[in-house]
């Protein structure tokens, strides 16, 4: 009888569960897919009912059921938080207060109940209900999966409990705690900060301060190092705290933190302003810096060749891109659901090698993450119905027919939705819920972000490409497969700018092409590469093999198949829903092939756009 842990991570900010059999990563997905909701925190009743049903097994299978941190130390770090701060942090503390008196201090009995009422269990049958610690199921979700025999684990997010960066040593099935910062000293909160004040939402702006950082200058570098931020040589830091306002109150900075940098924070969706772009800039530097730092001296302190990372911050694919070019590591691999949903594998994959003592396989080349492909998939059968009961025309084709097709389609400017496959764990797509388009085209930016994404226009788009031509187009010779990893375009392959467009600064450079293959090329002529491999991803492979097959270019524009503020798409209805919002011009699902222009228009559908938070 096989070994089932499920780990659930919840309460807190996109929610996930993640079934583990044999110490195998069977199935993982976050709630978010499933209700339509951005970064749901709720229980995630529908991604564990989905784990169970991927590993034909019920609640009463399971050995351990794993919460991915301990809600009492995250309670007493508030608790301590409120107490040192107050009076000023009454208003924070009364706002948290009865949420977690109800659902966190209670948590076994919750989650126990939760469970009860999702399969009818009965309490006395219910599997062992374990706690995790946050960051060790952080570190738990880079290491064990990780290729590597033994390696040097980085973690860095937000908060969780009262660690907000930890290291670890892995060696085998142990992972070895070495030091940890805490709260309020915060890499992802500093790194936060400037994203509510940028006017982003903080845990999913994040990104977009990044994608603006090459559009500006590092105007206020010094200025962070000087009042904001004390940073040692060995990479530990400390925040100067009365510039925040996470402590005290419901916002993230104060009045002096903007009277540091001229004004109050920008209002969400209005116009950006070079200096939104200069801050972007100023602290993504910064960011970069201290994971150098930190990253050099674990190799100094440790001597591992291999370096880990999981937590929030290490989707700054920028700065993973630097400590991969720059860093001292051999090796660096990097939890593709690097937030708080990969905690939930991380939490598992504990009781599997720590409670359990099993031992640890890894053969130094491939990871355990299967593509990070661990979600739901749909057979042709039930598409097929699908698209019938909805009256959908559409033609089904045999992949020698369609791949080709598709790649004609995408050469001639198509925009494609790309559904196939299991659905991806973590905040990327990756080829299974996709957007595709032509890199090459110089317009594909602006089109799929206005007509496709409807966001912002300065965001480039990921490049997918064939692993064995990354280097012909980027200046790295990696495997990136989960598109976490930042890399110059060869300069063989650059634009030569006019000296009118050297003198562009700011947005107005968007325009201008930057390369051979413009739509996946930033201003500062970067890529967020994802290498596409044959083993893990043979489908989406040989799709780009066949676009390859007739235009030489070895690779695609990919972005995730959701509109902005949507979470990406689960089902075949979600994806046709989608296609038919947006631009989009042909919806590939498995085997069916379906023409905008072929389809009645959604009835009833006018104020979608109303129905998905801002992000
Ligand atoms: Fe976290």
């Amino acid at each position: 009888m096989p070994t089932n842990i499920l780990g659930v991570s919840a309460y807190y900010h996109d929610s996930a569960a993640s079934l583990v059999r044999d110490g195998q990563i069977i199935a993982a997905a976050q709630e978010e897919r499933f209700t339509r909701k951005k970064f749901d925190a709720s229980f995630p009743k529908h991604a564990i009912s989905y784990c169970l049903q991927e590993g034909g097994i019920s609640l009463a299978d399971l050995k351990y059921f794993v919460f991915y941190d301990k809600p009492l130390i995250k309670f007493e770090r508030l608790l301590e938080t409120y107490v040192a701060f107050s009076p000023k942090g009454v208003k924070s503390f009364l706002a948290a207060m009865p949420v977690w008196l109800k659902e966190k201090l209670l948590l076994k009995s919750v989650l126990q109940n939760e469970l009860v009422s999702l399969d009818g269990i009965k309490k006395p049958n219910l599997p062992a209900v374990l706690f995790g610690e946050h960051h060790e199921s952080h570190a738990a979700s880079a290491f064990y999966p990780s290729p590597f025999k033994s390696a040097v684990v980085l973690c860095m997010d937000g908060v969780g409990e009262w660690a907000t960066t930890s290291a670890w040593l892995g060696d085998g099935n142990t992972l070895t705690p070495l030091w940890e910062i805490h709260f309020p000293h915060s890499l992802g909160l500093l790194y936060s900060a400037f994203t509510y004040y940028t006017g982003f939402k903080v845990n999913s702006g994040e990104y977009k301060v990044m994608g603006l950082a090459p559009y500006g200058k590092p105007k206020y570098v010094q200025s962070i190092y000087d009042n904001l931020i004390d940073l040692k040589e060995d990479g530990t830091f400390r925040l100067k705290i009365d510039y925040f306002n996470y402590c005290t109150g419901l916002t993230m900075t104060n009045g002096k933190f903007d009277d540091l940098f001229g004004g109050p924070p920008r209002k969400p969706e209005t116009l950006l302003t070079q200096r939104d772009m200069d801050l972007a800039r100023s602290i993504q530097e910064v960011t970069e810096e201290v994971m150098l730092r930190l990253a050099r001296s674990l190799h100094r302190e440790t001597g591992a060749e291999n370096l880990c990372l999981a937590g929030g911050v290490a989707l700054n694919c920028v700065g993973n891109g630097r400590i991969l070019r720059e860093g001292p590591f051999k090796g660096l691999w990097i939890q593709p659901s690097a937030g708080d949903a990969g905690g939930a594998a991380g939490a598992a994959l504990t009781a599997w090698h720590k409670l359990e003592a099993k031992e640890r396989k890894a053969d130094g080349v491939k990871d355990a993450m299967r593509g990070s492909l661990l979600g739901p998939s749909y057979r042709n059968e039930e598409i097929e119905e699908f698209l019938t009961k909805k009256a959908a025309p559409y033609v089904r084709l045999n992949d020698e027919i369609l791949l080709v097709r598709i790649a004609e389609e995408l050469a001639s400017g198509k925009i494609v939705g790309w559904f196939q496959g299991r659905m991806e764990f973590g905040p990327r797509a990756l080829g299974a819920r996709s957007i595709l388009g032509d890199a090459r085209n110089p317009k594909m930016q602006s089109v799929m972000n206005l007509k496709i994404k409807y966001r912002e226009s300065f965001r480039p788009f990921a490049p997918s490409v064939l692993r064995e031509r990354v280097s012909d187009y980027f200046e790295m010779d990696t495997d990136s497969p989960y598109m976490l990893l930042v890399a110059p375009v060869v300069k063989s392959r650059r634009t030569q700018l006019t000296k009118e467009e050297e003198s562009l600064w700011g947005i107005d450079l968007l325009n201008v092409p930057k390369s051979d293959i413009p739509a996946a090329t930033h201003v500062d002529y970067s890529a967020r590469v994802q290498t596409v491999h044959e083993e893990t991803n043979p489908r989406y492979y040989r799709l780009i093999k066949a676009f390859e097959a007739q235009t030489g270019c070895p690779l695609l524009v990919n972005t995730s198949f959701n509109v902005r503020n949507e979470p990406i798409v689960c089902s075949p209805e979600d994806a046709y829903r989608c296609f038919m919002r947006s631009a989009i011009d042909i919806l590939v699902l498995e085997n069916c092939l379906l023409y905008k222009t072929e389809q009645k228009p959604l009835e009833g559908d006018t104020n979608w756009q109303q129905e998905f938070e801002l992000d």
